[in-house]
């Protein structure tokens, strides 16, 4: 690999690297606003991606956590006038939006300021899923827009992707207060939801932003140690999913953003290089969200 292109990366992640004099005289210096996402006036989002390469690892066809059917029927909604169906399976984009938006389905109606349907680009080929909206997400009614947020952009900057360029939902789209984790049965009823929105993106891979939205969606309760750092399967095994740390966790834990790094580099060349068969790297035993 190309080691001014991995410093680059890991710089745009906020990953301090140590350098060596003669490698810093050599480097070609970088304006920071390009480097941590926002293109230089002028000067258009990179479309393609192109990260460095990883040795090849072997491929095997994989799916290290068994698929669970979803047994969830229709989700019962009180949906506002104008949604066309009440069934989030036959909803286009637009309709689902608005039942979203007029969601009493469980009590997270009370406390939340906005519903947080998702953000981005809906032919993208990148879908990232989160947890929950926080209170800079509650307010703005779009996800990851707070400090976490900040991070996962300059984390898609640095494998050439601009927020725009994929698509941004949450398992929860109503903030639970306080923070707290979503509940089963919240997570339940906001699932049709999500699958809808995972139906009609139709994205060529998932990323999974830490252990809550992991374990949602893997209907699993492994560790996201175990869960990082292969090639998963979405459900019926059609959509590769990939799980790295949430932004928030990189936020307290920077030295793991090493390790986000290679998740979202493994991601890029996936997206790059198109399909093959799912990818085990190995186990990573540490616990962590
Ligand atoms: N954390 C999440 O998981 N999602 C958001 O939208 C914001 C913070």
């Amino acid at each position: 690999m190309d080691e001014r292109r991995r410093l680059d990366y890991l710089g745009a992640m906020g990953v301090d690297v140590w350098v060596p004099r003669h490698a810093k005289a050599n480097a070609v210096e970088r304006p920071e606003e390009t480097a941590f996402g926002a293109p230089a006036p002028g000067q258009a989002a990179p479309s393609t991606v192109s990260p460095p390469v990883r040795a090849a690892a072997p491929e095997v066809v994989l799916n290290p956590v068994a698929p669970q059917p979803v047994e969830s029927g229709p989700v019962e909604l009180d949906l506002p006038d104008g949604a066309s169906s009440p069934d989030p399976a036959r909803m286009d984009w637009d309709a689902l939006e608005t039942a979203v938006s007029g969601c009493r389905a469980c009590g997270l109606c009370e406390t939340r300021a906005n519903t947080v349907f998702g953000v981005g680009n809906r032919n993208a080929d990148l879908l990232i899923i989160g947890e929950a909206p926080g209170a800079d997400e509650d307010r703005a009614g779009e996800p990851f827009v707070g400090r976490a947020g900040r991070l996962l952009n300059r984390m898609l900057a640095a494998i050439g992707l601009a927020r725009e360029e994929v698509y941004i939902a949450n398992v929860l789209k109503c903030r639970p207060p306080g923070n707290r984790d979503p509940r089963p049965e919240e997570a339940k009823q906001c699932e049709a939801y999500l699958m809808r929105q995972i139906e009609l993106l139709g994205p060529r891979a998932i990323l999974c932003v830490g252990r809550v939205a992991a374990q949602h969606i893997l209907q699993t309760d492994a560790p996201l140690g175990s869960l990082r750092g292969r090639w998963l399967a979405f459900r019926a095994g059609a959509i590769p999913l990939r799980v790295t740390y949430h932004p928030a966790y990189l936020l307290r834990s920077p030295a793991q953003k090493v390790k986000a790094w290679e998740d979202l580099v493994e991601v890029a060349r996936r997206l790059r290089e198109g399909c093959g068969e799912a990818i085990d790297q190995g186990n990573d035993k540490d616990q962590s969200d």
